[in-house]
């Protein structure tokens, strides 16, 4: 795997643009199955997990094609009209969470599907148990055997669903299953994440009949064929929200733009109380440094409007150097502290117990050889070497660009020092 190397001191000054959301896209790409047509979708950024799903749907049968567009990233061309196939196997599930997206799409369209279970980033427990109830409740027979689900919609019934938690992911199945077919489906309790919009609008640009995302209740009239249609994904929040903290650790004078800040109003507030300006004109974030960052006080994680557990790891990275102590807590996912193992060989001092970490901030933090352990809490590592003294090296960075496309590029245009060094040239660790 690739490395960074930082050298930290440097303050971020200059424009960045946020891409296309990694967490819409993935989704987007599942309901590209139920299209019997070629799509477009503009300005798609390469994150690996976008190509993971592009290998997902080029293996059931559709043609995928990138071509330079109008805009910095290029665009993605997807033609499922002859989907033939109806099984992800273990080595593409392997490599992607939202491979288990397209269990609903393969359902919708095929009526049969086998799908293993999905890999992804490793930050604790991640169970199905809520999609697998949601595709059954619409009336799907499912068998779960040696690490793969089987699943049959020859009995299929548009049905009230009631999630038993608003899971993204399987609010994000549940819709994609019950686009195709007839009668209404309504879903109680779903996750209301802006994803989730933009699934729903990207569905009802190809035809769907679709309303209700982003409310406590989304419901979906079946349609009988979905067609062609032309896209763009909606900008990444954590992207953004990366950017936004990375500005009130280390900003001279950053500009973030095409960012939504609606869909970062609870960060806006935490950031609110650091010594950093924020003004928000339009669709731009604009930032200036003011000194050493106050403590933001208290961060808890919760579901969407609340602070998302995806800017956990960025916000630990924060307070490590803030004036105060800080107080974060996560509570969607169990494992998802494993970046602070690596902020303490930095000099940070966090104390962690229970989903619960208290970090006291030191002016002075300092550059380590760190592993990056998931794809956010790589981000945080990458966001303390910007700030820590003398040179940080953050390994294993392939799993950033899960989710970040050219980080090192975007942040050495601000004037940060970083740069990638390629597995290849590296002695060490390069299996
Ligand atoms: C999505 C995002 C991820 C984000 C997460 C929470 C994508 C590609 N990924 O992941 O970046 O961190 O939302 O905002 O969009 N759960 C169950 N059973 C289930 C499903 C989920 O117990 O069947 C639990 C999970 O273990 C977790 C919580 O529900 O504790 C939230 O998970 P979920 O909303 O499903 O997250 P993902 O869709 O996996």
């Amino acid at each position: 795997m690739d490395s960074f190397y930082i050298v930290g001191g440097s303050r971020l000054e200059g424009e960045v643009v946020v891409d296309c959301a990694k967490n819409a896209l993935l989704p987007i790409l599942a309901g590209s199955i139920l299209i019997e047509g070629e799509i477009l979708l503009k300005n798609v950024p390469k994150y690996s997990d976008v190509l993971a799903m592009c290998k997902i749907l080029e293996h059931l049968g559709a043609k995928v094609r990138f071509e330079k567009g109008d805009f910095a990233n290029e665009d993605l061309y997807i033609d499922c009209r002859d989907i033939i196939y109806s099984d992800v196997s273990n080595e593409l599930a392997s490599k992607v969470r939202s491979s288990i997206f397209t269990l609903g799409p393969i359902l919708g369209r095929k009526g049969i599907a086998k799908v293993a279970y999905p890999g992804g980033c490793d930050i604790g427990l991640r169970p199905i148990d809520i999609h697998i109830t949601a595709l059954k409740q619409l009336g799907c027979k499912i068998v779960d055997k040696n690490g793969y689900i089987y699943a049959d919609a020859s009995k299929r019934r548009a049905e009230d669903v009631v999630l038993s938690f608003p899971s993204v992911g399987a609010t994000e199945n549940a819709i994609m299953f019950a686009v195709l077919g007839e009668g209404e489906t309504r879903i109680f309790n779903p996750a209301r994440e802006p994803e989730i919009v933009d699934l729903q609008n990207f569905l009802n640009c190809a035809g769907a009949d679709i309303k209700g995302a982003g409310s406590n209740l989304i419901v979906i009239k079946g349609v009988k064929r979905l067609h062609t249609c032309s896209y763009k994904a909606i900008s990444d929040r954590i992207e953004a929200g990366t950017f936004m903290i990375a500005g009130a650790m280390c900003a001279k004078n950053l500009v973030i733009s095409n960012v939504n800040s609606a869909h970062n109003q609870e960060l806006l507030c935490k950031l609110s109380k650091t010594a950093c300006k924020i003004k928000v004109i339009d669709d731009k974030i604009i930032m200036k440094g003011g000194g050493r960052p106050q403590s933001f006080g208290e961060v808890e994680t919760a579901v969407y409007p609340g602070f998302p557990t995806d800017l956990q790891a960025p916000m630990v990275s924060l307070a490590c150097i803030c004036d105060g102590y800080s107080l974060i807590i996560e509570n969607l996912f169990e494992s998802r502290y494993k970046h602070i193992g690596e902020l303490l060989k930095m000099g940070c001092d966090i104390k962690c117990k229970n989903g619960v970490c208290i970090v006291k901030g030191r002016e002075k933090i300092y550059g380590a050889e760190v592993i990056s352990p998931d794809l956010r809490g790589g981000a945080s590592l990458v966001l303390a070497g910007l700030v820590a003294e003398g040179y940080t090296t953050v390994d294993n960075v392939d799993l950033i660009d899960r989710g970040y496309y050219r980080l090192e590029d975007k942040l050495s245009s601000l004037g940060a020092e970083i740069k990638r060094i390629k597995c290849e040239k590296r002695v060490d660790n390069c299996d």
